[in-house]
């Protein structure tokens, strides 16, 4: 159908455009019929007007308007005019006018839609994702692409200004062993080889490196084939970055300045820097976590000297086998009842505790279940090492070091929920985390892993334990955490092939699956590789952050659902069997 093309959008109109002859076209946003005079809130994206059909205004437009059902799309003709005294909408940019109707066009009707096009939606997300056309109708999904949109032009700037190269990888390649599992690719040329979807441009961005581009980053879709949460997406977006000739100060920097840019131009915050440092053994021990929340407090006290001389014997046993007693102070708790308290400690058995040691602070002593086990000297040392005071409640978890400091880690989260420690409008708390173990031994498996990915640089100082002790060797790894979210990780890499080599030893990957799998890296790295190193944000977390949001769903235009798929084109779907053969493939 032919139509006219509006002369305004729906937020433009304003008290200078009284008197004109307007074009509008959008969406029927609310339908009001008070007693023949028909209001309609005429919607797109950049805001609302309101029209008015009068039947002794124009008659015909008025007939056509009773029609008129929320969602239709149509076009109207009209005269701008100052509203009635008493009826202007003050919540409304264009709310001192409306628009007077002369000639309405239905462009296109519209079935009822399954839910109302409104914030503050209270509705399944199922049916969100469904009709997700209809929901990014909503202001609010709207305002959250929009914000996504700014960041992504304030990141090309930012990189851009400071000599980046954006560089397309490509998406299909050779599968490698990067940490999560492969999306495949069945070629129909090669029969029985497969392309990967990349889990991120890591090898690519390194040979980019040993082509001399320097400074590289990219805007890039990521996929992995694993467990989803409320943060992962089965493909997500990065935010990648590799540059040559740097250390990890370098990168922090350059890093720094990046954030320092978008907060300032996406939320108009000024970013203090530097950005805190911690390493991963100290926030382990101090908050649990290897992405602490800093928006609060709440620290953990590793308790070990308190107790050095114990008679307790679960505090011996720990002792002994080189555990952790840690131990956290919840001010003012100490009211909490033994009810409140079996709530606690079965949250910590969930995540896998033995069981969770409490005691209630008072004027005269510890109350605790296990306050006749320990020495008067034990528990004043505690109270002072703790500095817990009448009224406070102390919790203690004991056990192997990185479980028990994690089981504490998530304690200490819930506590602060519980305790209301974390306003909706603290300012966001940002940290670097370094110095993360280069490799994690998986006891299942019986081998170690590269805890980032096989090609991080271990601490120069520590390269002689790889033989030794892998276990304690230390990477030029780091990641960067706000609010309690990673936000990004990465690290400098190994540039040498013989250093490379000595890794993958330690991986237990041999000489022949090296060459297999990364070949085509270490034979660049004999030709000349500069040392180098980089970084990767998780776009849709630091969006997601930005937005307010707990969900990156809520700033992915067609996310999936946790269980990967999506409910509106319905895939993963089922193929024809053409499709499987020409692939040969059978499915089983
Ligand atoms: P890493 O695996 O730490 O590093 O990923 C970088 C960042 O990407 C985000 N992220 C995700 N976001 C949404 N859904 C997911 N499934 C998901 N997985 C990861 C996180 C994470 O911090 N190549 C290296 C980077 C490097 O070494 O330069 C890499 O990919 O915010």
């Amino acid at each position: 159908m032919n139509f006219q093309k509006r002369t305004h959008t729906c937020n433009e109109l304003r008290e200078r455009h009284i008197d004109s002859k307007v074009l509008l076209n959008g969406w029927v946003d609310t339908r009001r019929d008070l007693g023949g005079v028909i209001f309609i809130d005429l919607r797109d994206r950049y805001g609302i007007t309101q029209v008015v059909f009068e039947p002794g205004y124009n008659e015909p437009a008025h007939e056509i308007a009773k029609e008129l059902r929320g969602e239709y799309v149509i076009s109207i003709e009209g005269k701008v005019r100052k509203r009635p005294e008493g009826t202007e909408n003050v919540d409304l940019e264009t709310g001192l006018v409306d628009v007077m109707v002369d000639k309405i066009i239905i462009l296109n009707k519209a079935l009822t839609p399954p839910f109302q096009i409104k914030d503050d939606l209270d509705v399944n997300e199922d049916i969100r994702l469904k009709y997700r056309y209809l929901d990014l109708r909503r202001k609010e999904m709207q305002a959250n692409l929009l914000l996504r949109h700014k960041m992504y032009q304030e990141v090309r700037k930012y990189f851009d200004e400071n000599s980046f190269v954006e560089v397309e990888t490509p998406v299909l390649m050779k599968s490698t062993p990067e940490g999560a599992r492969d999306f495949l690719v069945p070629s129909r040329l090669h029969k029985g080889r497969f392309y990967a979807l990349p889990q991120s441009p890591q090898q690519y961005k390194q040979l980019l490196m040993v082509s001399g581009l320097d400074r590289y980053f990219q805007v890039v879709k990521c996929f992995r084939d694993e467990d989803l949460r409320a943060d992962r997406q089965p493909e997500f977006t990065q935010i990648d970055v590799e540059m040559s000739f740097v250390d990890t100060e370098d990168v922090y920097s350059m890093m720094e300045g990046l954030m320092k840019h978008l907060f300032a131009e996406v939320k108009g915050l000024e970013l203090k820097t530097p950005i805190p440092r911690l390493t991963f053994d100290e926030a382990m021990e101090k908050y649990g976590s290897d992405k602490p929340d800093l928006r609060f407090d709440l620290p953990m006290v590793t308790l070990n000297e308190v107790f050095a001389k114990t008679g307790f014997k679960v505090f011996k046993d720990t002792l002994e086998s080189n555990g952790v007693i840690t131990g956290l102070v919840a001010k003012g708790c100490g009211t909490y009842t033994r009810n409140q308290l079996d709530v606690l400690t079965d949250y910590a058995k969930k995540l896998g505790a033995g069981g969770l040691i409490w005691m209630r602070v008072k004027d005269d002593g510890l109350e605790a279940p296990i306050a006749k086990f320990l020495s008067d000297e034990e528990k004043a040392n505690l109270r002072d090492v703790l500095n817990a005071e009448t009224g406070d409640l102390i919790l203690i978890l004991s056990g192997p070091r990185l479980k028990a400091l994690s089981i504490m880690g998530s304690l200490r989260l819930e506590m602060a929920h519980r305790m209301e420690l974390i306003k909706s409008d603290s300012e966001p708390k940002l940290l670097w985390v370094t110095d993360f173990p280069l490799l994690e031994w998986d006891d299942e498996t019986q081998r170690y892993y590269a805890m980032h990915h096989p090609f991080t640089s271990p601490n120069t100082e520590d390269i002689e334990l790889m033989d030794t002790e892998p276990g304690k060797v230390r990477a030029r790894a780091y990641d960067l955490v706000l609010n309690g979210n990673e936000i990004a990780g990465g690290s400098i890499r190994i540039h040498n092939s013989v250093l490379q080599a000595k890794m993958f030893k330690a991986l237990g990957i041999s000489n022949e699956e090296a060459e297999e799998k990364f070949g085509f890296l270490m034979n660049a790295f004999k030709y000349g590789a500069p040392p180098h190193g980089g970084i990767a944000f998780g776009f849709d977390r630091l969006a997601m952050l930005f937005a307010g949001k707990n969900s990156i769903r809520e700033v992915i235009a067609f996310p999936k659902t946790t269980s990967g798929s999506s409910l509106m084109d319905e895939s993963p779907s089922v193929v024809d069997e053409q499709q499987l053969k020409e692939l040969h493939l059978k499915i089983k």
